[in-house]
């Protein structure tokens, strides 16, 4: 998502922040700006698009000299991607600019209390509110400690903040909270950023803030304090990595570093949605009274997201639900009208076929709830409704955190309907939704368990056809699991509803073939057991994924990879993470180019 970088020493600020920036662009982001300290006053710059924009508009401008300052590429959440939604933003008196990373949730009420205080407001991001905090308790005694810490008190959410004010010259301020933010200790000069990315090619001596901590940074010096005020001794630490593996955050190929983030995007998607044990989504106005029938449409892993949907939302609202891919759906003549609720669902929003499914079912009366990534995009404005999902940037062209993302909202969805229709009782909607707020953990752990997936990786990589089978639940999981392996690696894959195998693709089983069993669904265990010693009988080698402690599995399969126990109708995000790690290893054995597969497109913009 964005990204921060702060800059105090004897050089010219301006090229450093521009260079900083350069490599956080990686992050994904839709406009730019950096503003500098200069002879009293602050001067700031700042440009809708593409970084070079902001370099043009810089070239013209004279006065953007300066020797500490603070820049920002914005991946617009609240608010269209404008230059003056674009930070770094400015305080109504001119003292204070800042720049932010992360969604500050309590920002309506803010706005109104700060409005009734005599503030003007110029932009429509939550990020503005802060700006004009730091103005009005620094207004009190003129502490900036003071000030920033009160101003940290009142905000809801995540934060990273870089801040600077014409009262503390050649001084920059850093403060976070569930934002990644680091100090960068060089030499007669600091920095902050939001990962080393920015900062590597300048200095590898590091510090790294914890949550509620904030630093005061001069040329010759970095003061942390914690969330009290009070001195805190901080570790300066060597980074290891050169500049280019920084880009990846340290990883070899962005895939990985998506696999990674899944806890944190999962976080980021679902908390915000639980408020008070409900789950909320913020301005959504939907009549579910009205609606007999669900469609939902998409594309690639989208659509394999709403064929997990499609179980969790049949079994918690007792409504029919279809599953249909949008460049099908759009060309059948689709039996949608005003009792239809059509669910879309594109990280990108701008699928062409998602797009073309959404008018035809549109003209026929359907309201259209978007399931999208992208603030602002097409799928996104077409909508009656949009629930986000909060996955950050997505570089690598095969989804992870994008589809991992799209089952939380599903999931809540799926549970906030139920209750909207009085489908479920008390009880059983406070346990579920306990369940679903524990995905980010449960993710986290299955990541943990994965260290086998290397070796097995190199065991199976020569395989030329896998087939990945499971029954409910877990076929859906299958369809994902299948489609990573044929995307990155070029394997033949397919997945198959395993009581489907005897009509006809157990032809295809013998000694050569791997067959990834996916046996999650606990209730169809006996099921699953039977179809594996199907296979097993024909020759196939068999890799099973099962819930921990799932001792029958072990004494069937050749091999398995285990995941955390989890609630069976929300398994999903947590099962398919070995089969994405899976996907990833075969791929980096067989040396193909995992970041952009061949053909492959990440947003299919066209038919
Ligand atoms: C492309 C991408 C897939 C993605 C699909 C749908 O095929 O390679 O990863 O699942 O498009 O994209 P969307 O942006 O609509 O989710």
């Amino acid at each position: 998502m964005c990204g921060i970088i702060g800059f105090t020493g004897e050089r010219s600020a301006v090229p450093i922040l521009l260079d900083g920036l350069k490599r956080l662009e990686y992050r994904g982001y839709d406009s730019a700006g950096v503003a500098v300290f200069n002879d009293g006053k602050i001067c700031m710059s700042k440009a809708a698009g593409q970084l070079s924009n902001l370099r043009e508009k810089i070239r013209d401008s004279a006065n953007l000299t300066g020797n500490s300052g603070i820049g920002h590429t914005r991946w617009a959440t609240h608010g269209a991607p404008t230059e003056t939604n674009a930070h770094p933003h400015i305080s109504n008196n001119g003292k204070f600019s800042i720049v932010h990373n992360g969604i500050i949730e309590n920002y309506e009420s803010l706005r109104e209390e700060l409005k009734e205080k005599g503030f003007d407001f110029y932009s429509q991001t939550d990020t503005e509110v802060i700006v004009h905090l730091l103005e009005y308790y620094y207004g009190f005694n003129g502490d900036f400690k003071a000030a920033i810490m009160k101003t940290a008190s009142r905000l809801a959410g995540s934060y990273a903040l870089g801040i600077i004010c014409t009262d503390a010259p050649g001084k920059i301020f850093a403060i976070r909270e569930s934002s990644p933010l680091i100090i960068g200790v060089g030499a007669g000069e600091n920095y902050f950023a939001s990962d080393v990315t920015a900062l590597v090619e300048n200095t590898r001596n590091v510090i790294y803030l914890e949550d509620g901590e904030f630093a005061e940074l001069t040329p010759c010096g970095v003061t942390v304090y914690d969330c009290i005020g009070r001195k805190v001794d901080k570790t300066v630490t060597r980074v290891a990595w050169d500049v280019e593996a920084a880009e990846k955050g340290g990883y070899e190929h962005f895939m990985l570093k998506e696999i990674m983030e899944q806890p944190r995007a999962l976080k980021s998607t679902i908390e915000p949605r639980v408020k008070q044990g409900r789950v909320e989504f913020e301005g959504l106005e939907l009549d579910l009274s009205r609606v007999r029938k669900i469609i939902i449409t998409a594309c690639g892993s989208a659509y394999y997201a709403g064929c997990v949907g499609r179980y969790v939302i049949e079994e918690l609202c007792r409504l029919p639900v279809e599953v249909e891919l949008a460049s099908e759906l759009r060309y059948r003549n689709p039996i949608a009208d005003e009792h239809t609720l059509l669910i879309a669902i594109s990280q990108s929003g701008e699928t062409a076929d998602t797009i073309g499914a959404i008018k035809e079912c549109r003209s026929r009366g359907a309201s259209v709830l978007a399931i999208v990534n992208v603030v602002g995009s097409t799928i996104a404005k077409l909508a009656d409704n949009v629930i986000y999902t909060w996955a950050g940037p997505e570089i690598a062209v095969a989804t992870t955190k994008g589809y991992t993302t799209q089952l939380a909202v599903l999931d809540l969805f799926a549970l906030y309907a139920a209750d909207e229709l009085g489908r479920i009782g008390a009880e059983r909607y406070r346990q579920l939704l306990g369940q679903i707020m524990k995905l980010p953990m449960l993710v986290q752990r299955a990541l943990d368990f994965s260290s086998n997936i290397p070796a097995l990786a190199g065991r199976y990589h020569k395989n030329r056809t896998v087939f990945f089978i499971g029954r409910n639940i877990d076929c859906a999981v299958g369809l994902e699991g299948s489609l990573k392996l044929k995307e990155i690696s070029y394997l033949h894959s397919e997945a198959y509803p395993a009581g489907e195998l005897k009509h006809g693709t157990i032809a295809l089983i013998d000694p050569d073939r791997l067959v990834v069993a996916l046996a999650c669904h606990e209730a169809l265990l006996d099921k699953m057991t039977g179809n594996i010693q199907e296979v097993k009988a024909r020759g196939a080698t068999v890799l099973a994924v099962a819930q921990e402690g799932t001792k029958k599995i072990v004494a069937e399969a050749d091999d398995v990879i285990f995941v955390p126990r989890a609630e069976p109708l929300f398994i999903a995000a947590v099962e398919i993470v070995p089969l994405q790690l899976f996907a990833y290893y075969i791929a980096r054995n067989n040396g193909c180019d995992i970041d952009k597969p061949k053909n492959l497109a990440k947003s299919v913009t066209v038919e």
